[in-house]
């Protein structure tokens, strides 16, 4: 029979193990960082983005926040040519998406986006808002209304 000591010992043990276990789980589900654009509010019904930023970041996908939007917008660099804004919003009960290098996820509810705003996973049921864009002068116009 195990001591008091031995007992409490061979515990911390199994907790560290444990702690050390999930550290290297939610590390290795980590979604990888998409790039952030903030802006300062512009109280105007367009956002402007330098279409630069995808070359210098490397990457299809831009995370905009201004301040002028409760939600962020997600724009995304359409292989074929042309840009999607979508809205971050869930269309289930409203909250804050989180887009990562493969979909958008709501950890709200558990409901998840294609990048052109479709429904892959309820219990959201609408897509995304999108906002318009067009490039302008080598910057991508994202009309808000
Ligand atoms: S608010 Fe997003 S799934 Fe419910």
């Amino acid at each position: 029979m195990a001591t008091r000591r031995e007992f409490v010992k061979s515990g911390c043990l199994v907790c560290l193990g444990g702690v050390a276990g999930i550290g290297t789980l939610l590390e290795a589900c980590s979604p990888k960082m998409l790039p952030i654009l903030q802006l300062a509010a512009q109280n105007v019904p367009v956002l402007k983005v330098s279409a630069d930023k995808f070359i210098v970041e490397k990457t299809n996908l831009l995370i905009v926040r201004s301040a002028d939007l409760e939600h962020e917008i997600l724009l995304v660099k359409k292989n074929e040519g042309g840009y999607q804004a979508l809205y971050l919003q869930c269309t289930h009960e409203g909250l804050s998406l989180t887009p990562t290098s493969s979909q958008i996820y709501c950890t709200a509810h558990g409901s998840a986006f294609d990048f052109e705003g479709n429904v892959l996973i309820e219990p959201a049921l609408k897509p995304l808002k999108k906002f318009k864009t067009e490039l302008v002068n080598e910057e991508i116009v994202i009309h808000l209304i």
